[in-house]
């Protein structure tokens, strides 16, 4: 048997973030700017390769695993990859989960649910259509919410909205998404948006608008009480009385999480990414393909690799930012 992955810091790894594609039908400001350069395809990790590089992560204590992207759903044949990953770890997966901007929601979600996807999240940063078009530059609302209707019609265990939080563009939007989450009891996180990339579309820092803020102005419309429900991830929750509805906050700025980290994430070119603050990565491209399916010399690069992980993220946005790569190539 393997030895667990433990960091240097003593912290257990068993969520992986999979990243199938950099690529995206939309251009969220916050994520991207207007003009970008994709991975050429022929610099992707195979489907199988990632599949490979999956199990291996779960043959070394990995319970969970989220897909990302870019836009994952735009991934040819992404739900073989699901299906694939599901299948082969039978009773040593807890999750198998999906975050998604829900545009192709409508005509995958049956296919995801039949995949074995049990959580799927979806970014939802406003229910006006003219400022949501604004902050995907070219996202269209109404493809969005029909998604987001299509999915719950397949009983998923979890369908969780991610809203990053933007001073002077969604901040009068809040309580709205909170009820439009409570009406389709959806849960719902609030996100501190994160220095990655020069997305160039507004000031960061003008733009930074705190958990707490938030906090405060749903603390005097609904009675929030305290989760204890948690995925090993950074959202803290909070229940909504009287509904199924969760909040979340996600606080890389004003509450660091770092601490209690479990993850770590796969780029779609194979880079094994250790921490999403930080540049420290392992080429696992590069040893798939000198030894093809050989899980000892994956493994091995796996636990090495780990010994790179930092202690947290240091995100400072009087800086320009410090991480190059953009959230698209990270995942989240
Ligand atoms: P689960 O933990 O699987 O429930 O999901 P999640 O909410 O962490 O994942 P999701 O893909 O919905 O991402 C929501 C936000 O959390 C995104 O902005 C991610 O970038 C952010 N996030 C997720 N994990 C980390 C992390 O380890 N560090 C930081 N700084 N942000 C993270
Ligand atoms: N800061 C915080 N969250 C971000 N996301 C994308 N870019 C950023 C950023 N710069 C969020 C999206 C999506 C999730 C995967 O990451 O809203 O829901
Ligand atoms: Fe695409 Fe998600 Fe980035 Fe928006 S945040 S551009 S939907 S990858």
């Amino acid at each position: 048997t393997q030895t667990p992955l433990i960091d240097p810091f003593g912290r257990s790894i068993s969520y992986l973030r999979l990243s199938v594609t950099d690529r995206c039908d939309f251009r969220c400001t916050y994520c991207m700017a207007e003009d970008m350069t994709f991975v050429p395809r022929n610099q992707l990790l195979s489907l199988e390769e990632m599949a490979f590089i999956a199990n291996t992560f779960v043959s070394l204590g990995t319970r969970r695993i989220r897909v990302t992207g870019g836009e994952p759903l735009i991934r040819r044949d992404l739900p073989e990859l699901l299906r694939n990953i599901k299948s082969s770890n039978i009773g040593s997966l807890d999750d198998l989960a999906i975050t998604t901007n829900g545009s192709h929601l409508a005509q995958y979600a049956a296919e995801l649910k039949q995949a074995g996807v049990n959580r799927i999240n979806i970014s939802l940063d406003s229910l006006n259509p003219a400022r949501f078009k604004e902050l995907t530059r070219i996202g269209n609302l109404e493809q969005v919410l029909k998604g987001i209707a299509t999915a719950k019609e397949y009983d998923f265990d979890k369908i969780k909205l991610n809203t990053v939080a933007l001073r002077g563009f969604n901040d009068g939007e809040i309580k709205d998404l909170v009820n439009y989450a409570i009406d389709n009891a959806l849960d719902i996180s609030f996100i501190e948006e994160m220095p990655l990339g020069a997305t160039m579309a507004h000031d960061r820092k003008a733009a930074f608008l705190s958990s707490q803020e938030i906090m405060q102005q749903l603390s005097s419309q609904y009675h929030l009480s305290k989760s204890t429900n948690t995925t090993g991830g950074p959202s803290r929750y909070w229940n909504i009385e009287n509904s199924n509805t969760k909040i979340g906050f996600i606080s890389p700025h004003s509450n660091n999480f770092c601490s209690s980290c479990n993850r770590v994430r796969l780029t779609a070119e194979g880079r094994l990414l250790l921490c999403l603050g930080n540049e420290h990565s392992v080429d696992l491209r590069a040893v798939v393909r000198k030894y093809p399916f050989d899980a000892k010399a994956l493994s091995d690069a796996i636990q090495q690799g780990l010994a790179l992980k930092p202690e947290k993220h240091h995100f400072d946005l009087d800086e320009p930012p410090q991480i190059i790569r953009f959230m698209n190539a990270t995942g989240g």
